[in-house]
């Protein structure tokens, strides 16, 4: 619940700045092949209070076309934190992000997110849920309707569109979710642990529905995880972090030919170099990671 109230927040806040930007939004053509490059230059985060928490330190990152990172570390390392200011919904408190070198300086149209609690308005059908962003940016009813059918059917809820998201197990109201992001065409996925909360089989599921996905449409994807085996899966690479504060340890090139198998000794090998890395530094979060 107060995932949904958060998420709620913040995406009134998105449609709020893309209200004030109608005439751009109205003269976009939704759909289409977008992808965008991110840059991160020397970020850090602190935050403010009695006792400032050092979050993130100097992170310097480059994000290609079409790449699927994972950004893996333990709990508290600031992934979600780095997550939220790459898109837009904090500030760093120093470094700069850039997309297709435009700095990032607030709620972005090229970027959906995915939270780890799908974070759907239980009051609306999963049709209206999904729709909410082109509804609230002003696009016309036909061409809500094409797009929300189309993303309905991609993560496969074509059939549950009149349904409300209690009527739908977790695993739906993920995909419910991702299709959310998805229809509005942006040019980056910011997905932040949205597996994190089905069982394992449905888990490995969504990985694969996710891939089928990002290859269709070609997007830039950034997914946090705490999962080694999750991220060596996806990832083309894996951005491993510290305990806190969050610094770039290591840049893991995952170049097992897709489509992947599970039990690839490449992979696996991949995996153990991960595991290697991660039991080299000595802090109990270590004890995070899944296997
Ligand atoms: N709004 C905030 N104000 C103050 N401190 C915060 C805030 N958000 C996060 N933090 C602190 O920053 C640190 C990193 O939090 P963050 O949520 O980014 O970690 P995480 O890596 O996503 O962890 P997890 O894997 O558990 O989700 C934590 O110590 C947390 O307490
Ligand atoms: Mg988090």
């Amino acid at each position: 619940m107060f995932h949904t109230i958060i998420f709620n927040h913040r995406i009134s806040r998105v449609f709020r700045e893309r209200r004030n930007d109608q005439k751009k939004v109205y003269s976009k053509e939704i759909g289409g092949i977008r992808t965008a490059q991110f840059k991160v230059q020397q970020v850090s985060k602190v935050y403010e209070g009695i006792s400032p928490v050092v979050t993130l330190k100097n992170i310097n990152l480059q994000f290609e076309d079409c790449e699927f990172i994972c950004i893996l570390g333990p709990s508290g390392c600031g992934k979600s934190t780095l997550l939220e200011l790459l898109a837009g919904l904090q500030k760093p408190t120093s470094g700069h992000i850039f997309i297709d070198s435009e700095e990032v300086i607030g709620p972005n149209e090229k970027l959906g997110v995915v939270f780890q609690d799908a974070s759907l308005y239980p009051w609306r059908t999963i049709f209206q849920n999904v729709g909410i962003g082109l509804e609230f940016a002003g696009y016309k009813r036909a061409a809500t309707k094409l797009n929300v059918e189309k993303y309905l059917k991609l993560v496969g809820l074509d059939q549950f569109a009149e349904n409300y998201p209690h009527q739908l197990s977790g695993g739906m109201r993920q995909r419910a979710g991702i299709a959310r992001a998805l229809v509005s065409s942006p040019e980056v996925l910011l997905m932040d642990e949205p597996f994190g909360a089905v069982d394992h089989s449905t888990r490995l599921k969504l990985q694969d529905d996710l891939l089928e996905i990002w290859e269709k449409e070609k997007k830039t994807v950034i997914f946090v995880t705490h999962d080694v085996s999750e991220a060596v899966y996806l990832a083309d690479r894996v951005v491993l972090l510290s305990a806190r504060p969050g610094e770039v340890l290591e840049i893991f090139k995952i170049t097992v030919p897709r489509p992947r198998r599970r039990n690839d000794l490449l992979l696996l090998n991949a995996q153990n170099k991960i595991y290697s890395a991660i039991y080299q530094v000595s802090s109990e979060e270590n004890l995070e990671y899944n296997i």
